[in-house]
């Protein structure tokens, strides 16, 4: 096994074999699936409308059998007709806005706090972070689960948090430089955004004292790590999570490895399956990733489907844990343009191909008579002059056409041309609805 690179101590369970990890993994399923029937109306109905009940889960194979959780159920039963706890034991609420209708509420217990901060303290110790670091946490506070994931799990690690938050870039510039931290938690998108910054005010911004930077939130390719990386001057590490499951922290990648997201099945148990017909795929075939929380309490989820898209691999960095492959897309980001499936990940990865332009990047649909049209508006990059962006424009268009397969145009865009969000970058603007 490759040396660790934290000097924080692990949690037990981290070191147990996959023997010991499936049976905690048995023993809390049947738990959190009692839990959910005896105590969520909402389950109740489900199970048995499906015909199904808790005692028939003899193996971690027969969850198969139990029916799927969605977006819509926790929609239907807004806003917290999925708790299966009293009121007066729900500790907190969290929402994610979502892009159309009500936001999606998730609820936790003081317990639920507790385990959610000894994952995300597990992942932060994963990215590398070692005793006595300082983490500068730039991910929103308040009703996003980003920043107060992030804000108990560092404390739990027994590191020093800086709650910062989202917004304000020349002063998160300011107290990067003035507090130097050895750690950013951030969306990869956002982290472009402070870099920019740092040149916009003439320091480089591989020269701070950040070591460690663990992204997450949205989408990023293993390009985007490596232009990172070297821009940043830092080891950049893959966050994954979803509110409706908990919040950040639900995967992590080890920095010793950077091989994907190790999953913390002893909390959340992972399932692929094929979106369409919903049987469960082998680990190693691509699918939809679905998630039954283990230990949650107030909002225990059971096969939620997260749309995400990606697929399961064996242990590496901590032998016991599967990994997932990391997200590049989400069923909801693809977009279909005269028929063929692109993801706004493969057009990032080819615009890095370019120094010509920056990540900075929008894909725009829109329609032209009856048929959809793909514009990529893009940023050339800092101090690049145009000419030589714009060669670099037509390179784009041909490699996305022979890559992907799909005729896109190409806008090249001054630097600051895409409005630079703080939290999660819009990178789909669908015209074709108007
Ligand atoms: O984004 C939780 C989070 C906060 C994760 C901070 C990591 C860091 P939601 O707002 O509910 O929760 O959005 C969840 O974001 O289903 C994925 O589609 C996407 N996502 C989250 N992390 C990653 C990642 C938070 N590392 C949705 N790679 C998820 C790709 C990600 N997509």
């Amino acid at each position: 096994m490759s040396t660790r690179l934290t000097d924080l101590p692990l949690d037990p369970i981290e070191t147990a074999s996959r023997a010991e990890l499936q049976a905690l993994q048995l023993e809390r399923l049947r738990w959190s699936l009692h839990h959910a029937y005896a105590n969520s109306p909402v389950y109740r109905r489900k199970f048995d409308e499906a015909g199904v009940h808790p005692d028939q889960l003899q193996s971690l194979a027969d969850l198969a059998r139990f029916p799927f959780t969605s977006k819509q159920d926790l929609r239907d039963n807004y806003p917290f007709g999925m708790f299966a706890v009293p009121q007066d034991r729900v500790a907190r609420i969290h929402a994610s806005s979502g892009t159309t209708g009500k936001p999606t509420v998730v609820g936790y217990t003081l317990q639920d706090i507790d385990n959610w901060a000894t994952v995300m303290a597990r992942s932060i110790r994963a990215s590398g972070a070692r005793r006595g670091d300082k983490v500068h946490i730039s991910y929103g506070y308040g009703l996003f689960t980003g920043g107060l994931g992030a804000h108990y799990g560092v404390e739990k690690a027994g590191l020093t948090a800086i709650p910062f938050g989202g917004g304000q870039t020349e002063r998160q510039v300011q107290l990067i430089q003035d507090f130097k931290p050895e750690v950013i938690m951030v969306t990869p998108s956002y982290m472009l955004a402070i870099a920019d910054e740092f040149e916009r005010q003439g320091i480089d911004p591989a020269s701070t004292s950040l070591r460690v930077g663990i992204f997450g939130a949205e989408p990023w390719t293993p390009e985007m790590r490596l232009a990172i990386e070297k821009r940043m001057g830092i080891s950049a590490v893959d966050i994954y999570g979803l509110s409706e499951v908990m919040g950040p922290g639900v995967a992590n990648e080890c920095a010793e490895t950077k091989d994907g997201p190790t999953i913390w099945e002893d909390h959340f148990y992972p399932e692929i399956i094929d979106p369409d017909t919903g049987a469960v795929l082998p680990d190693g075939e691509f699918g939809e990733l679905v998630f039954t929380s283990l230990t949650k309490e107030a909002m225990p989820v059971v096969r939620y489907r997260t749309r995400d898209l990606t697929r399961l691999l064996p242990g590496t960095a901590r032998a016991a844990f599967r990994r997932m492959e990391k997200v590049t897309g989400r069923t909801d980001d693809m977009m279909i343009v005269r028929g063929v499936n692109v993801f706004p990940s493969q057009i990032e990865e080819l615009i890095l191909r370019h120094a010509e332009l920056a990540p900075h990047y929008q894909c725009v649909l829109a329609k032209e008579g009856h048929l959809d049209t793909l514009t990529v508006r893009v940023e050339c990059a800092h101090g690049s002059d145009t000419p030589r962006a714009h060669s670099a424009r037509e390179q784009l268009a041909h490699e996305i056409k022979s890559y992907i397969g799909v005729t896109a145009g190409i806008e090249v865009l001054p630097e600051g041309g895409i409005e630079r969000s703080v939290g999660k970058a819009k990178r789909i603007v669908d015209q074709r609805k108007r």
